[in-house]
């Protein structure tokens, strides 16, 4: 998700995007992005500098096996709007989206133990509330050393502010989340973790064990 930020740091966010990140940008990703930079919901889109990061890390890793927790999504709707793309890319053999909540996903690929650390690479950037939850379903359908990617970690900033900030009763609740979960991951033994400021907070996990 886009995340506010001070003049200075638009500019030199401006600057890597300008420089270092649209000038390889994929024609059909660009695309993507313009359509859905026109979307009442634009502001769910992850930002191109962590698309970027995303790339990067699957390709550093070596993933093959990926899990999205929005191509497992409750929305086809939103799926549909980046279905074209995908065709254009010529990766649609790649994405498998499931429709629905993707508790219930990751539960139906736990049922099969054949699934159990079979996965490479898996991202986050679902409903809020179930973080903790998808943790300790990746946690087990993702490889030792594999490589899980939570998003929003920050939300917006909102995570540093003082108990008595001025918020919504969305954005309480949801910066409450983000602050549990960023307490319980670095707590967590079993994945070594690195928070990253890039976009909305981006956190990288490694499964240790
Ligand atoms: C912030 S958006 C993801 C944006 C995406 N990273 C991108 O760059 O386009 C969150 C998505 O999670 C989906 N979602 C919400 N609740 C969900 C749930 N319980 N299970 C699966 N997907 C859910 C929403 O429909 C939405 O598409």
């Amino acid at each position: 998700m886009a995340a506010a930020r001070s003049e200075t740091s638009k500019t030199i966010l401006n600057y890597v995007i300008d420089t270092s990140v649209l000038p390889r940008e994929l024609d059909c990703k660009r695309d993507l992005r313009l359509v859905t930079d026109k979307h009442e919901r634009f502001f769910m889109q992850s930002s191109p500098d962590e698309a970027r990061l995303l790339q990067m890390l699957i390709k550093l890793t070596g993933a093959r096996r990926t899990l999205e927790v929005i191509a497992v999504d409750v929305s086809r709707e939103y799926y549909d709007i980046g279905r074209p793309f995908i065709e254009r890319a010529s990766v649609a053999g790649k994405v498998d989206f499931c429709e629905g909540p993707a508790l219930e996903h990751l539960d139906a690929l736990l049922a099969d133990e054949g699934n159990h650390g079979a996965f490479d690479f898996a991202f986050v950037d679902g409903n809020k509330p179930n973080y903790m939850r998808y943790h300790e379903q990746l946690l087990r359908l993702v490889r030792v050393s594999g490589v899980i990617v939570y998003d929003d970690k920050l939300w917006v900033g909102m995570v540093a502010l003082p108990p008595d900030a001025p918020l919504s009763d969305f954005d309480r609740r949801t910066s409450a989340v983000m602050r549990d979960l960023n307490t319980m991951l670095v707590a967590d033994e079993r994945v070594d973790v690195c928070q990253l400021t890039i976009a909305d907070g981006v956190t990288i996990c490694r499964r240790l064990v």
